[in-house]
């Protein structure tokens, strides 16, 4: 993926003052009402009853919140949580290190959970379930397998792909929740709240305009009123205006719906080369060069959720929607057009 990619949902190095701004406790995390809802009730049954939470599952596409959520129970449980993540855990060992030092309680955060390795999944399992552990000690023949009895622990799983988690692992998830992208009128709460936390000026045509091309990525939403005050202070007095966002965002290549240059590839591959779709995915990746894992996790969910591409299971298609918004002619009305044109001058000579 391309790294300056503005509209990236990924945590770029520019990103890092996110911490600063990541919402700590529910009040604070707008929007996912319903998860939220869900959560704390399930938070306030844990601490009534001095129990640890039950194993939660948090997914949907990159930039919704999974971490800070992670970070926020922990917070209201007053618990330490630990963070790692899929690909940071290569062996059993490095996870058997990790879950016998936490204390009782404790959440452990497994981000891109969906990239541990199976060795480690099966280590995972029966700490899950029955808090133990299974160390094996030795080598050969006389190796023994010890068990070892854990501390109940909360393990908060975040995906960008349910669909690629082990069944059994996914099942031992007391908790499931499913992130979705944020409203216009959540983004703008967000981004007031950052505005502030940043000494932002911006009035409210600029901030509608940032909430309205954010993809419903509150990351998003706060990268853009990043860059949108160094256009407000170079080229205006320093207030994002409605004005000023517009030329910012036209110059870092961000649309009216908030599609940056990789989506529009996506979109007008699928319009022009192949008429529409249906196509696969891999063809879709071959021609605009880019991997299909960004396509599937970042551009799709976006451009599958406004309505412009469909999933069916000959591939993926363009919707109507997606013909008008990008002005072009499919193959067929061409050809319409081409015979009037042709008409139009036999007649005309
Ligand atoms: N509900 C929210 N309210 C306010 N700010 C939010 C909310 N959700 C996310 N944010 C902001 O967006 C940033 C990105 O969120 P977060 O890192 O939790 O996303 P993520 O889902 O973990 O992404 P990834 O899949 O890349 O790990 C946070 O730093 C936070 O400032
Ligand atoms: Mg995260």
């Amino acid at each position: 993926m391309d790294e300056n990619r503005i509209v990236a949902p990924e945590l770029l190095w520019e990103d890092t003052e996110e911490t600063v701004i990541r919402p700590r406790f529910f009040q604070e995390y707008t929007g996912q009402e319903q998860v939220k809802a869900n959560i704390e009730v399930f938070v306030k049954a844990a601490l009534g009853r001095g129990e640890a939470l039950d194993h939660v599952l948090l997914y949907g596409p990159p930039g919704l919140g999974k971490t800070t959520l992670a970070t926020i129970i922990a917070n209201e449980l007053n618990v330490n949580i630990r963070i790692t993540s899929g690909p940071a855990i290569a062996r059993p060992g490095d996870l058997a290190a990790i879950i016998t030092d936490l204390q009782e309680r404790d959440i452990l955060f497994i981000d891109e959970i969906h990239r541990l390795n199976r060795t480690v999944e099966e280590v995972l399992y029966p700490a899950m379930e029955d808090f133990c552990i299974d160390i094996v000690t030795g080598k050969g023949p006389g190796a023994k397998s010890l068990r070892l009895p854990l501390p109940p622990f909360t393990m908060i799983g975040a995906t960008t792909r349910a669909g690629m988690l082990a069944a059994p692992l996914r099942d031992r998830f007391g908790v499931i929740c499913r992130l979705e992208y944020y409203s216009e009128d959540e983004l703008l709460t967000i981004i007031r709240r950052s505005a502030k936390i940043f000494d932002v000026k911006l009035d409210a045509g600029g901030a509608e305009e940032i909430s309205r091309r954010s993809r419903g990525t509150p990351r998003i939403a706060n990268r853009l009123l990043r860059r949108l005050r160094d256009f407000a202070e170079v080229k205006g007095d320093g207030v994002i205006t409605r004005e000023i966002a517009r030329i910012g965002l036209q110059m870092l290549g961000v649309d009216e719906r908030g599609l940056d240059l990789v989506d529009r590839k996506v979109m007008l591959a699928i319009l022009e080369k192949y008429d529409g779709g249906p196509v696969g995915l891999d063809n879709i990746a071959a021609s605009i060069s880019e991997s299909v894992d960004t396509i599937e996790d970042v551009c799709e969910p976006y451009l599958m959720q406004i309505g412009f591409l469909q999933r069916t299971p000959r591939g993926r298609v363009a919707t109507p929607a997606a013909w008008e918004y990008f002005a072009v002619a499919s193959r067929a009305e061409k050809r319409a057009g081409d015979a009037e044109n042709g008409q139009g001058r036999l007649f005309g000579i």
